[in-house]
């Protein structure tokens, strides 16, 4: 008997070859299947970029989308604007077809669409779901039957559901609407579903495409276009029941790096005052063949991830009358190590009968972590505002950063200084640990050095005051 369209959203998405999926999904899976579907990433930042290389290196046809009109213009020359990406990987994409645009209209040629834009906090420290509701608004005119609909972004469960996809509905010109579950249909609908971006800057032991992409359908067709789109670039994805269980999966990663951070860093105070090495403990305790995963205390937390989006579902935790007490917590931890330093700077200037006031200090990285450019919500910002708020001149050298202007929270203006002549300055502060620096030089070189990483392990010298 022929299947009815209702038995072919209840069918195993598992096992697409045996799925009868409407024509419409059908001929899109086929296309993904072979690499030949049309592929637009909003959002050519530090996911969608690299994204958008990974899938035009796979034989996706890619276009890129941003309201940035310098990286457009970036992209279309060639050019990287992000340090780990060579130019040379752009024009690899741009001959296989990669191109870039502010002009969203290009939207109704894709087969799929990814957004990975941002999703910061308020000055309130609420979501800031502004970013996506743009997006989705300057999208939904452009939605056609039948295209999938991907976020990216972190955020709380719900966003999708809740925010995406009416906006993407309400916008649509052509009135059509998210296939759900259990309303089968062959027109008129198109796909959403919500897969997280979990890329670690810099971790260099783990290639992209090696980490499992965990995806989540707003129904199951959904659910299986995403994945099919992604194991073309991803060794494997992991498909969940809902855009709720995929948007929650990033958000537990994130909390759980959080909350281990904040343990280790309030440890670490502990152990300063027993005269116990924090990192000797951890090292040892990491020899453990189970039941442990070292986490590494710092100088507080940095980037666009973890500082922020524990914070996204404590929010929405509200509505459920419900209080995150962990996350809070570690929050108050995390947050309190930039003020940990600064206090370990002037007890070590107190050593050499120096004062915070007048002292001349150089920071030795920007960077929220060793080897790479980004410094959202790094911790170097907040500790040259309590450095400059007791009188201190703060200069930095950072090989990421030749400069540092403006950005959403600080006005800085400051250019980097070069690595000669240490002794000039009444303290090195280490706060991060770029492989390209020489440890004992800088030591030999210095007449204090405040080390909030551990850079200087192995190092013996009455010059190293580590916090
Ligand atoms: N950077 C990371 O390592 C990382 C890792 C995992 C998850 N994430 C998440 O991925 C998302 C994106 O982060 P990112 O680091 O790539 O941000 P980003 O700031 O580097 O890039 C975002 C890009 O989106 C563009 N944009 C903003 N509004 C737009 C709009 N309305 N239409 C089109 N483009 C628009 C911006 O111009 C920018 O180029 C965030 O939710 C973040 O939490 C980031």
């Amino acid at each position: 008997m022929k299947p009815t369209m209702a038995d072919a959203i209840i069918v195993s998405m598992s096992n697409t070859s045996q799925a009868v999926l409407p024509k419409i999904a059908q001929e899109r899976l086929n296309r993904l299947e072979a690499r030949t579907a049309k592929i637009g990433v909003i959002g050519l930042g530090y996911v969608g970029l690299p994204l958008s290389l990974l899938l035009s290196e796979a034989g996706f046809k890619v276009t890129g989308f941003d309201i940035d009109a310098k990286k457009v213009t970036d992209l279309e020359a060639s050019r990287s604007y992000i340090f780990r990406i060579p130019a040379t990987e752009i024009q690899s994409a741009r001959q296989q077809g990669f191109t870039a645009t502010v002009d969203f209209a290009h939207l109704s040629e894709q087969d799929a669409i990814i957004m990975c834009v941002p999703t910061p906090l308020t000055e309130h420290r609420e979501p800031d779901l502004s970013y996506v509701e743009n997006t989705a608004k300057a999208a939904a005119p452009w939605i056609r039957e039948g295209q999938l609909v991907v976020l990216e972004s972190t955020t709380y469960p719900g966003t999708t559901e809740e925010l995406m996809i009416p906006v993407l509905e309400a916008g649509n010109t052509q009135g059509l609407k998210v296939q759900c579950a259990g309303t089968p249909s062959e027109h008129g609908v198109f796909y959403v579903a919500f897969s997280p971006e979990r890329e670690d800057p810099g971790n260099v032991t783990v290639a992209r495409r090696d980490i499992p992409k965990v995806v989540g359908g707003h129904e199951a067709i959904a659910t299986e276009l995403a994945a099919v789109l992604y194991e073309g670039i991803f060794t494997r994805s992991v498909r969940v029941s809902s855009t709720r269980v995929a948007e929650m999966t990033k958000l537990l990663e994130n909390i759980y790096r959080c909350v281990n951070i904040a343990l280790v860093n309030e440890l670490k105070l502990l152990a300063l005052r027993m005269g116990v090495d924090i990192w000797e403990v951890i090292d040892a305790a990491a020899t453990k063949p189970f039941g442990f995963h070292p986490f590494y205390p710092g100088p507080g937390l940095g980037g666009h991830c973890i500082p922020i989006d524990p914070f996204y579902l404590s929010w929405k935790a509200k509505e459920y009358d419900f209080n995150t007490r962990f996350i809070e917590l570690a929050g108050e931890v995390n947050e309190g190590m930039p003020a940990h330093v600064v206090q370990y700077i002037a007890k070590g200037l107190n050593q050499h009968k120096k004062a915070m006031n007048g002292s001349r200090i150089l920071m030795l990285g920007m960077a929220y972590k060793k080897d790479i450019d980004d410094l959202r919500e790094s911790p170097s910002l907040t500790v040259i505002e309590l450095l400059r708020e007791q009188g201190a001149e703060v200069l930095y050298n950072d090989p990421y950063f030749p400069t540092v202007g403006r950005g959403r929270h600080y006005n800085l203006n400051m250019t980097c200084t070069p690595l000669t002549n240490l002794d000039q300055y009444d303290c090195v502060l280490i706060m991060t640990d770029h492989s390209d620096y020489n440890y004992r030089e800088i030591v030999n070189q210095s007449k204090l050095v405040v080390d909030s990483r551990n850079a200087t392990k192995g190092i013996q010298s009455a010059k190293i005051v580590r916090c």
